[in-house]
Parts: C-alpha cells; sequence; structure tokens
C-alpha cells in the first residue's frame, strides 16, 4: 500500500516524530511505501509531493518544525478542492492518508471521510491541548516548559525593579497553556478565554502583591477578554478557516494596570517561541506512540479515525467526534488555582 501523509495548521512540536513513527512503523513491518504532502492540503490540492522513506526520517525525532511543511488552507474553500484532491491521490497511487493537524486540518479530514470517502486516519496535533477526545496533544508540554522557564526568568528582573510584568501566551479559545504555565511558574494572576476577566479585581491582586514587596506577574491567555469588554485583536485579518489573528490583550493590560494602580507594567509576548525548537520528551513519546497508532489504524483500514491518549494508553475515536468540541478549561479547574492570585 502507498500511504500519504501530510501536516496542516500551526506547527508544533513533535509533528516529525509521528512522521517518523509511522514511517519506520509501516515500512519495517507492514511493507508500506510513503509521500509526503507540502504544506497542509496545499499539497495534495496541488499535487505537491515530497519523497517519504525511512533515510529521510533519519535524525528527525528532536526537530521542531515539520519536513513537510504546513498551511492553514482550506480545500473547501478552494475551486474544485475536493476533486483536485481526489485526483492527486489517484495520479500519486495513494491509498490511505495520515492527516496531522488540529482542528481545521481534522475537521475537513472527517468530511474528506465521511462525506467524500477519502480513506483519512487522523493525528491530533496543537500547542494548544484543546481537541476534545485526547488527554493530551503533544506540542502542548514543550509549550507549557517554554512558557514557564520564560515566567522563572521574569520573577526576577520584575522583583529587581518591583515592576509588573505580563506575559502572552498562547491560547485563542482555551487557557490550558496559561493554566499551566501559570501554576508552575507561580503567577500571581493567571487570566483566561473561558472566563472574562474584571479589571479592578486583577489591579486588586495587584497592588496586594506590592504590599508583600513582591512584584507580580500576570499570565495571560492571548484570547482573554475583559467582562465589559471586546477580544483584542492585532490586525483585521482572518485565515482560510475564518480565525482572527490575535495579539495584544497584553500590551492592553499593561497600560490599564499602570492607569490604575501607578505601578510600572511591562509586556513580554511569547508569540511562536512556544510553537518553535525541539520537542519536549514527553512530546516525543506522545507523538512517536501516535505515530505507530495511526499506521496501525491504517494496516487495519480503520478510516475516519483519530487516534487520541487516554490515561496512557491509545485508542481510536471517529474524527468528527474529536472535533465537534473544543476542550475547554473547567471552571472548578480555574478556581482551583484561584487560592494563588494576589
Ligand atoms: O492554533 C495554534 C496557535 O498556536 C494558536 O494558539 C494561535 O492563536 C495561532 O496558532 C497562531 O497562528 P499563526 O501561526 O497563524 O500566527
Amino acid at each position: 500500500m502507498r500511504v500519504g501523509v501530510l501536516t496542516g495548521g500551526g506547527d508544533c512540536p513533535g509533528l516529525n516524530a509521528v512522521i517518523r513513527g509511522a514511517v519506520r512503523k509501516g515500512t519495517q513491518e507492514y511493507g508500506y511505501d510513503f509521500v509526503g504532502f507540502r504544506d497542509g492540503w496545499r499539497g495534495p490540492l496541488e499535487g505537491d509531493t515530497v519523497p517519504l522513506d525511512i533515510p529521510a526520517v533519519r535524525g528527525i525525532l528532536p526537530r521542531g518544525g515539520t519536513i513537510l511543511g504546513s498551511s492553514r488552507t482550506n480545500p473547501f474553500q478552494q475551486d474544485d478542492g475536493i476533486r483536485r484532491i481526489k485526483e492527486t491521490l489517484a495520479k500519486e497511487e495513494v491509498e490511505a492518508l495520515i492527516t496531522i493537524g488540529g482542528e481545521d486540518t481534522l475537521g475537513v479530514a472527517a468530511r474528506l471521510s465521511d462525506e467524500h470517502g477519502i480513506p483519512c486516519v487522523g493525528v491530533p496535533k496543537t500547542i494548544d491541548n484543546d481537541l476534545s477526545a485526547t488527554d493530551y496533544t503533544f506540542g502542548f508540554d514543550t509549550a507549557v516548559g517554554v512558557a514557564t522557564e520564560a515566567i522563572d526568568r521574569l520573577h526576577t528582573t520584575a522583583e529587581s525593579h518591583m515592576r509588573v510584568l505580563v506575559v502572552e501566551v498562547m491560547g485563542r479559545h482555551a487557557g490550558w497553556i496559561a493554566l499551566h504555565s501559570g501554576l508552575a511558574g507561580g503567577a500571581n494572576v493567571i487570566l483566561i478565554p473561558e472566563q472574562r476577566f474584571d479589571i479592578e479585581q486583577v489591579c486588586g491582586w495587584i497592588e496586594s502583591r506590592f504590599t508583600v514587596r513582591y512584584a507580580p506577574i500576570v499570565v495571560v491567555a492571548e484570547g482573554s477578554m475583559p467582562k465589559d469588554g471586546q477580544m483584542v485583536l492585532k490586525d483585521g485579518s482572518t485565515d482560510s478557516f475564518g480565525h482572527v489573528r490575535l495579539s495584544g490583550v497584553g500590551e492592553w493590560l499593561a497600560k490599564e494596570i499602570e492607569r490604575r494602580t501607578g505601578k510600572e507594567a511591562r509586556t513580554t509576548v511569547l508569540g511562536h517561541t512556544q510553537r518553535g525548537g525541539t520537542p519536549s520528551a514527553f512530546d516525543r513519546w506522545l507523538a512517536t506512540r501516535f505515530g505507530l497508532h495511526a499506521i496501525d489504524a491504517v494496516h487495519e483500514r480503520d478510516f475516519g479515525k483519530m487516534v487520541a491518549l487516554r490515561g496512557t494508553d491509545i485508542v481510536r475515536v471517529p474524527i468528527a467526534e474529536a472535533t465537534a468540541q473544543l476542550k475547554t478549561v473547567d471552571p472548578a479547574l480555574y478556581a482551583e488555582v484561584g487560592v494563588f492570585f494576589g
């Protein structure tokens, strides 16, 4: 059998480990051939391929990014997109497609599988950890590690200058990175998109921190919103899945904190540093196992499924079920960390 592989959406540490796991097991144990499609759905749409065999995946386990490239191309927005994908798969003699992506890439895979009979197996990827049906996505642990290290470093400089430091982390609709890194880094305020924040309460927590001569660190997810305000957008632009570009809430917060408390406040936006670089050991482990199980699903022709982590087991769930709803932070979990605010 010839198997196609693509990586779509925002890149994420561990993508190469999935590709390596699937290619190694598929070649060695099942005798399959592979072909890589470049830049997510753009590859099959335009017939843009990359050779993919065991030599091509040697040495890529610790490498960040993706050797296949990625994009946010949406085939349902393209003229004749589905017919073009089918034509490419037929020309390349691809009988199964491993699609590694987040809600958008997998949402497309679910529709291609269920509505158009294209045999896809999904692998969940996103640093945001907001995909339902899996306990964790790979990339998340690395992002939390990067953010935690940044918060650790910001503590000492904040204290030397007795100023407020606001750290903006990724997380459009889900505050998992903010919650985990904020807790691990000992932040004094953590703000997440799931719960609108009260700027007066935030300023209260900041002022109480100054009374004990500690400089406050505020961790804010990019999609967080004040109670009576709007999401802060970078500009008006959207990607082909209709997502607006975020980033700006950190700057807004620092200005508002300065204005209301009179304390100096600065912002650090971690941005793409959270997605770049080498994956953590946990992400390499998880991504490799996802790759191994994805090729097993192909071998059993169990299409329309996504591999998922449940406890320590890798299971299979319908892709459509996994992408139907985002996994957001439970209010009770957020309330647990509130004891450290202020
Ligand atoms: O979906 C993953 C993610 O990292 C989000 O947290 C963030 O909002 C977005 O990607 C940024 O996307 P881009 O790489 O297009 O700027």
